[in-house]
This record gives structure tokens, C-alpha cells and sequence, in this order.
């Protein structure tokens, strides 16, 4: 590693320009941003107000531009699951590249994608660099609550509930979020798995013929950072629904009153330790004047409660992406997931912070 940290990133939308920004201003040397189609040859500086002379490529030129210039880390913004993060993260593995996504299903892919983080942890292993996904929940939903559940005498329960607004992301994550269609449509697409029982889903979600809600993958996190064995996970998905419109900034239009506006999830595991493990989120379309919040809750001996009102979600998704960087570059070779990276700092370019 040069002395200096060298990063690509890949996927300049939303929050790929709030980490792009963010590594500059750390003193992180970005030498090459990609994107699929849009901006294509277009210097950062005409769209953002930093990154002169940095011109966004297309997707494809990534794998020689990491054969050729080797850089230290790319980081990825581009999509939620494993089989759409597979090429970049392959590309990455396959050219000795560390790579962390704030792609969601990458916090913890063991279960959900076996296969594909398998065979990108095999090709990691072999060009000794690291793979591994952070983001939001990476910190809110794992390391807090595992931090909070680590102080108390007993644990039987661990409540992690999470509401967050949509606006300010791009188009993607409302669809994730089943936004804008018909109650009976969301029903369709999102529900039919409350009636399967844990084994059904579990089979569901590997075979991909069932989408893992984003704490499907936290109770895992959080049962690998405890040292817990689960045996058993259900997720249930329901529709948020307003009598009143709210605004899709990404998308530039309504939805109207009794349609779809985000998804609930709420998964509980169950360990051969006896510790239940209860995980809520709340995505949806922001409505005027409500912020987020994230809650945390510990039944046990003691009881603990945690609220943390309105947290910035957009920041507070690309901080922690950046600062595991110094992290990741020490980390041993294959697919680690963060709960096996050492502690993250507050770390960077104090002075440029200023
Ligand atoms: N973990 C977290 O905490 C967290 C929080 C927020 C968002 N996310 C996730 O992060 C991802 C990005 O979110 P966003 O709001 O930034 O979305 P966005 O504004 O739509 O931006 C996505 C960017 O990625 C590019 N892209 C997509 N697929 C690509 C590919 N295969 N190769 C190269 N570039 C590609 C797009 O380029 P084009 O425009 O050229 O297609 C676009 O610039 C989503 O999956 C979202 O769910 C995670």
C-alpha cells in the first residue's frame, strides 16, 4: 500500500458522489469514477463542485483501468444484491483490488448468496486483497446493537427498529421499497413469503426466487458478531400506506393516497442460545416534518433502551463506507465481512476537514 490511499469508485448517483467527495476531502487520491451510462466522459466538476479533473468512464473500461493503475481500494454505490454486484466484485477480487460496497445484501452474504460470495471470496483469497460490504446498517443496525446487547448481564431479546425516508437516494431503492404500485400489487410482489415458514424462505432467498428484506442479512451480522447459532429466521413484509400524497424527489412525481409508499420488514431469529433476535425497517417515501429514528432495545438483565432521532441518513450511510477503509486495507484476504473487521476509527485529513 502506497502512502498515500489510491480509490476508483464505482456508481457516481446519490450517495456515490457523497463518498466520492467525502474520500477527497479525506486525502484519499481518487484516480477513476465509473458509471453505466450516465455522465459518461464528463468531468466530476461539472456536475459537483469538487473533483476537477477526475472524468467518469464507462463500467466497462473497470477491469483493465484496475489491471493497469492497481489502485488500493474501489468502493462501489451501484446496486442492493449480490447477483448485481457480482462483476464489479469480481473484477475487484480478480485483480487483487480491496473493494467495499454499500451494496445492502453485502453486509452479510453468507446465507443469502452462497455461491457468489463464495466464489468472489476464492478469488480474493488467491489475489490476497479483501471484499466486503458497509453502509447504514453496517454500523446502526450491527455495531451499535451489538455494542449495546455487549453491555448487559442476560440478554433474551434484541429489538433493532429502524425508519428512514427515501428522498435524496436515486430511483432504485424505491423500487426496492415496493413504492408507488397498488396495495394489491405490492402484496403480490413483497408478501407472498409471510405465509412460508422459516425453512421455506431460507430455501426461497438462496435459490434468489425470494428477495432477502435488508435485516435478513443484519440478524446474521448481529448472530456472527455475538457468536450466536441461529436456527431458525422468518421475515415479514407489509405495505406503508398514507391517506395523504408524498413526494418522490428521485422519481419527480406523487404517489397518491392508499398506494404503496415503502415497505415494513420485521425478521426474528431465533438461536440455540435462546436469544431472539427482532429486527425492524421502515423505508418509505419521506413525509413532510417526520424524521427517521433508529431504536435499540435489550431485554434482558438489564433492560436497555437507546433512541437516536432523525440521524442523517445519506451522510451517515457514505461515513461509515469511508472511514472502514484503513480497516479493510489491514484485513486478512477473501470476502470478510465487518463484523470480523477490526474496530473502525474516526480517521483523515483533519486538516482538510477544517
Ligand atoms: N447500505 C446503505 O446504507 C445504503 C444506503 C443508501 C443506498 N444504498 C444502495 O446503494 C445503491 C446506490 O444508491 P444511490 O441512491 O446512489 O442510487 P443512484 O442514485 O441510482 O446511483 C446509482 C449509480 O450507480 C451506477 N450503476 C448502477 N449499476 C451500475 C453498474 N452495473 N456499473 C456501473 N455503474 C452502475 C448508476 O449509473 P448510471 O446512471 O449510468 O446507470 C448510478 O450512477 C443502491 O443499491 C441503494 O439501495 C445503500
Amino acid at each position: 500500500m502506497s502512502d498515500k490511499i489510491r480509490a476508483v469508485h464505482v456508481g457516481f448517483g446519490a450517495m456515490g458522489q457523497v463518498i466520492t467527495q467525502y474520500m477527497i476531502e479525506k486525502g484519499i487520491e481518487v484516480t477513476g469514477v465509473f458509471n453505466r451510462k450516465s455522465n459518461i466522459g464528463k468531468d466530476l466538476s461539472e456536475i459537483t463542485d469538487f473533483g476537477e479533473g477526475i472524468r467518469i468512464r464507462q463500467i466497462d473500461e473497470l477491469d483493465e483501468f484496475l489491471k493497469e493503475t492497481r489502485p488500493d481500494v474501489c468502493t462501489v454505490s451501484t446496486e442492493t444484491l449480490m447477483c448485481d454486484l457480482k462483476g464489479i466484485l469480481m473484477s475487484c477480487a480478480e485483480n487483487g483490488v480491496n473493494a467495499i460496497t454499500i451494496g445492502e445484501e453485502a453486509i452479510y452474504p453468507w446465507n443469502s448468496s452462497p455461491e457468489i460470495t463464495a466464489e468472489i471470496d476464492k478469488a480474493a483469497r488467491e489475489n490476497n486483497c479483501t471484499i466486503c460490504g458497509s453502509g447504514y446498517q453496517d454500523i446502526f443496525w450491527g455495531v451499535i446493537t451489538s455494542t449495546l446487547a455487549a453491555v448487559v448481564h442476560k440478554a433474551e431479546k434484541i429489538i433493532v427498529y429502524s425508519r428512514y425516508g427515501l428522498n435524496g437516494c436515486g430511483t432504485l431503492i424505491y423500487d426496492y421499497h415496493g413504492c408507488d404500485i397498488t396495495v394489491e400489487e405490492f402484496e403480490r410482489n413483497f408478501c407472498f413469503c409471510n405465509d412460508m415458514s422459516p425453512e421455506e424462505q431460507d430455501r426461497a432467498v438462496r435459490e434468489g426466487t425470494l428477495e432477502p428484506s435488508l435485516m435478513w442479512m443484519m440478524n446474521d451480522w448481529i448472530c456472527s458478531k455475538l457468536d450466536l447459532t441461529p436456527v431458525s429466521k422468518k421475515q415479514i413484509i407489509e405495505p406503508v400506506v398514507n391517506d395523504f400524497p408524498v413526494y418522490m424527489e428521485a422519481y419527480g412525481r406523487y404517489v397518491d393516497p392508499g398506494k404503496a409508499a415503502g415497505l415494513k420488514a420485521t425478521v426474528t431469529t431465533e438461536t440455540e442460545q435462546g436469544v431472539t433476535i427482532e429486527s425492524i425497517n421502515i423505508g418509505k417515501v419521506d413525509v413532510p416534518g417526520e424524521g427517521g429514528e433508529c431504536r435499540w432495545e435489550i431485554i434482558g438483565t438489564p433492560n436497555v433502551k437507546m433512541v437516536m432521532p432523525d440521524p442523517d441518513d445519506i451522510a451517515l450511510t457514505c461515513s461509515p463506507l469511508v472511514n472502514r477503509i484503513p480497516a479493510l486495507l489491514e484485513a486478512p484476504a477473501g470476502f470478510v465481512t465487518t463484523d470480523r473487521l477490526p474496530e473502525m476509527k474516526l480517521w483523515g485529513n483533519y486538516e482538510n476537514l477544517k
